[in-house]
């Protein structure tokens, strides 16, 4: 399998869940440290890495870096396409610069790792996971550029899957929404006002959003899944009480623009960020609806194999 966004948070946690079932792991980003650490903690779980440095907003880089996995793996069974970045604060504040690198990383990157990897996927009739996010379905205030990418993200992935059914593939395609997940994604963010993201309690930890994307991968069904309940009834009560819930949502960015400790941001938007950290120690709470969910998808897919 090859993973992009693999030198921290979610896309190290899925590497290692994937590892722990011996497989062979391409791991991708741009940090090399963050990649070496991600490739020691994958050969400790049982499988087997292969660093394929880049930065995914550079088109030949991700043809290189997926022509090197193949190389070494023979084909690809199992992609996903999970680097992101983001810019944090007030859209007026934020720099045309940052706004563009933000939807570079988060949206055109996965275009183009889907575009180089997708026909190595029908030769294998392998799975394509996307990491999404709930601002792929709900409008995140201070985050308009994240917004537009991962909006633009779900839409993307919604129009190539019927495509993709027309065309009678056997590739299976899913979009994966978490909630807010305690990663380094929230210091790596590039803060346009001299703030971070306040922290907020009730994160979900990455590990629980890599097993969403193992079971994904185990049903080989195409479809969505939001990580976290409370996540489902956000988008619940979002599209059901819209003027409501963005009256909170305003109240909630008048509070959070400056609620954050002070500091830059790693500016991950930027450059290389991924230090082979998993989370950063926020208050996080497992979601019961999705090791739920992983645990079911598990039990049928031995019942299948059986
Ligand atoms: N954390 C959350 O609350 C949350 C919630 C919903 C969705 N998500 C999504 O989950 C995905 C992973 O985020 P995370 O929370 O795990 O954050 P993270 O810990 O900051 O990891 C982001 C990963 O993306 C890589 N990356 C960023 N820009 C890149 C570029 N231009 N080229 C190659 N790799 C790049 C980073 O590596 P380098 O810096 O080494 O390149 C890093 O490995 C993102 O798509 C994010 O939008 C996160």
């Amino acid at each position: 399998m090859l993973i992009t966004g693999a030198s921290s948070g979610i896309g190290m946690a899925t590497a290692i869940e994937f590892a722990e079932r011996g497989a062979c792991v391409a791991l991708v980003a741009r940090s090399e440290h963050g990649l070496d650490r991600c490739s020691a903690a994958v050969r400790d779980a049982g499988g087997e890495p292969i660093v394929c440095p880049a930065d995914v907003t550079d088109r030949a880089a991700v043809q290189a870096a997926i022509d090197r996995a193949t190389a070494a793996m023979g084909g690809l069974d199992v992609v996903v396409v999970n680097a992101g970045a983001a810019a944090f604060g007030a859209f007026t504040q934020t720099a045309a610069d940052d706004f563009d690198r933000t939807i570079d990383a988060t949206l055109r990157g996965a275009v183009d790792t889907i575009r180089e990897a997708l026909p190595h996927l029908e030769r294998t009739q392998g799975s394509l996971v996307v990491v999404g996010s709930v601002a792929d379905a709900i409008p995140l205030p201070l985050m308009s550029a994240y917004t537009a990418a991962k909006h633009g993200l779900r839409g993307f992935v919604d129009a190539l899957g019927i495509e993709m059914r027309s065309q009678d593939s056997r590739v299976a395609l899913s979009l994966i929404s978490p909630g807010p997940v305690d990663t380094p994604f929230w210091d790596n963010v590039a803060t346009q006002e001299g703030h971070l993201p306040p922290r907020l309690p009730g994160a979900y930890p990455p590990e629980d959003v890599a097993k969403a994307i193992v079971s994904c991968v185990d049903r080989h069904r195409s479809g969505g899944m939001t990580v976290g309940g409370l996540m489902v009834l956000a988008g619940t009560v979002h599209s059901l009480l819209n003027p409501l819930s963005e009256r909170l949502l305003a109240h909630f960015a008048g509070w959070a623009r400056t609620a954050g400790q002070p500091g830059p941001g790693a500016r991950a938007i930027h450059e290389p960020a991924g230090r082979g950290e998993l989370r950063t120690g926020l208050a996080s709470r497992p979601s019961l609806l999705t090791r739920g969910l992983a645990v079911a998808g598990g039990a049928r897919a031995a019942i299948s194999r059986r």
